[in-house]
């Protein structure tokens, strides 16, 4: 497979270090509107084709799918180009900066009939799939809380560099600069590990957003500092459960860690995942008496990268689509507005039914008798959402 890479920043190094490493996989074209940034990175993985526009590389033509790591203002027009020039797109996350932008993307590349996928990167860690498929087969019961956190510290560590004065950091924080704030950068990520964690989708939500003073005048350079930098999430989840979903890039003493705590009426199960480790722990059966909680291993499962390789071969489409994409950030658009109206918001019902992807990998996991079926991945329609149902009055 030809690949070209569309943004030559931070994350662009780490992917490209996973693709240069699959066998099939040949980076053939690197692209980014900075000439130093293009140079460095191509210069770094070998890569003789440099370009410093996407139409210049599709003009060449000699690619057969590209992985677009531009900001997130950028992943609208550039997909949009790629998916009318014919190539498969893996783009990263957010797909887009609002529902609508990326429902278009989502309608344009299933009508041109290319493999789309967007990185949420933490389809990746084993012990998510593990606790899915267990949610699946039933093992933990009937669903009835689901808490979620992701956490990042780089507001106040300077582990990643300083957000004062790099970009990379500095579009992050900023709205008129295409950033959702940590809601649209990680938010993102902690909403897909929840829902596909969980085995289910979010239907209700209600949600408080805060950025925080952090510059003279709100403003540093051309970053108007004006994305929300925490959030807090109050969820209902289609198959019944009540959540709590939230993200801060203030959690002092935590680089960057992932925690899912899914409850069941017959055990429960917690995720956690750090760049250092990742650790499946539960408690079921006659534990829940004792509340003693086990470590469960779990085995390797393929890379979004890989899935997304194995799709442009075979042609078999892979999740996460863009479709998929698409409807999570209906949730996201959901929260800014729930933010600023103060009250819940509910997403209105499927139109459209698709069955869960099979779980090959964790073909021993055996259904409990008293299993309940889960309901299978939803698509929304295009409208966003509908109001909640009045409540009776209080007594
Ligand atoms: N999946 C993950 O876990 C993960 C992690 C980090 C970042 N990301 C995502 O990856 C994307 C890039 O993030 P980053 O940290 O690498 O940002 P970055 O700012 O370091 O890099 C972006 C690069 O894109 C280039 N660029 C901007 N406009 C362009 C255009 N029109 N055509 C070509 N190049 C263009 C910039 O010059 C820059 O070099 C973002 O969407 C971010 O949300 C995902």
């Amino acid at each position: 497979m030809r690949l070209i890479v569309v943004g030559t920043g931070a994350m662009a190094t780490s992917q490209a270090n996973h693709f240069k490493a699959m066998d099939g996989v040949e980076i053939v074209a690197a692209v980014d509107t900075d000439p130093v940034r293009l140079a460095e990175f191509s210069d770094h993985f070998g890569i003789e084709k440099r370009f410093l526009s996407l139409d210049e590389a599709i003009a060449w033509g000699e690619f057969d799918a590209a992985t677009n790591v531009t900001p997130d203002r950028m992943h609208h027009a550039t997909s949009l180009a790629l998916i009318a020039a014919g190539k498969h797109v893996f783009c990263e996350k957010p797909l887009a900066e609002n529902h609508a932008d990326a429902l278009e993307m989502a309608h344009a590349a299933e009508a041109a009939g290319v493999i789309n996928m967007v990185n949420l990167t933490y389809r990746n860690v084993p012990q998510l799939q593990y606790a899915r498929g267990m949610v699946l087969a039933g093992q933990l019961g009937t669903i009835r809380h689901v808490e979620a956190s992701y956490l990042q510290s780089w507001l106040v560590s300077r582990a990643w560099g300083d957000w004062r004065s790099e970009s990379r950091w500095l579009w992050r924080l900023s709205t008129s600069h295409g950033s959702n704030g940590v809601l649209g950068d990680v938010g993102i990520h902690i909403l897909d590990f929840a829902a596909y964690g969980a085995a289910t989708d979010i239907d209700h939500v209600f949600s408080r957003l805060k950025a925080f003073d952090k510059a003279p005048g709100g403003q540093i350079g051309e970053y108007k500092l004006d994305a929300n930098d925490s959030f807090t999430m109050s969820v209902g989840f289609a198959n019944g459960a009540l959540g709590v979903i939230h993200a801060s890039r203030w959690a002092t003493g935590h680089l960057n860690e992932l925690k899912l705590r899914i409850y069941g009426e017959l055990g429960s199960i917690e995720v956690t995942h750090r760049p250092t480790d990742s650790e499946l722990r539960g408690c079921l059966g006659e534990d829940i008496e004792t509340a003693t909680w086990r470590n469960i291993d779990v085995p390797a499962v393929p890379t979004n990268y890989e899935r997304f390789v194995k799709a442009v071969i075979t042609g078999q489409q892979p999740d996460p689509s863009f479709r998929y994409a698409a409807d999570l950030q209906k949730v996201i658009d959901l929260a800014i507005v729930s933010e600023k109206e103060r009250r819940e918001l509910t997403l209105l019902p499927p139109v459209e039914i698709v069955s869960m992807p099979e779980i090959q990998v964790f073909a021993d996991l055996e259904p409990l008798p008293v299993a309940t079926e889960m309901p299978a991945l939803r698509l929304m329609d295009d409208t966003l959402w509908q109001e909640p149902e009045p409540r009776p009055a209080a007594d």
